[in-house]
């Protein structure tokens, strides 16, 4: 998909605005990531032909940190914890059971552009665990037969929004 004009402009004033620091990609493709919510191999060459740095250079850095994504999010970001804690209570069950009921897999989203599930490392909510996390809201000790319900809540937002 091209790249609409007005976001162009916006990533060009982002590169430029960092482009004298020393290594200005990092926080470049923070920006971008935040104003976006992703980073798309277009904008990715662009980033790299405005900071004189190497493609190459911004696809790994893009894919080697969680927090980037190179394709868009759903509307709620569902994280599941897989992290030591988390794993030995059975998180690895309440991952499964997202991705069955939602019928995508870790790392995907969902065709009507509403759930993207994400495997995680440690959320800082051990004492919670197995904890999942939806756009910030940690859901405590989650077993996988409340998934369905957890699912329903969003979905029942969606229909009187
Ligand atoms: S390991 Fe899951 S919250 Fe820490």
């Amino acid at each position: 998909m091209p790249i609409r004009q007005d976001a162009k402009e916006k990533i060009l004033a982002i590169c430029e605005s960092h482009k004298g620091e020393p290594s200005p990609l990092m926080v470049v493709l923070e920006e971008i990531q935040r104003e976006f919510g992703y980073i798309p191999f277009d904008v990715q060459e662009m980033v790299a032909n405005k900071l004189n740095v190497s493609v190459s250079d911004v696809y790994g850095v893009v894919t080697f940190y969680n927090f980037f994504s190179l394709n868009p999010k759903g509307k709620y970001v569902i994280g599941v914890c897989l992290g030591t804690a988390c794993y030995v209570k059975n998180s690895q069950a309440v991952l499964d059971k997202f991705e069955e009921v939602l019928g995508i897999k870790s790392g995907e989203t969902s065709e009507d552009g509403l759930f993207t599930i994400e495997a995680l490392r440690c959320i800082g909510a051990c004492a919670l665990a197995p904890a999942v996390s939806i756009n910030g809201k940690v859901y405590p000790m989650v077993a996988p037969s409340k998934v369905p319900s957890i699912i329903d809540e969003y979905r029942k937002l969606e229909e009187v929004a």
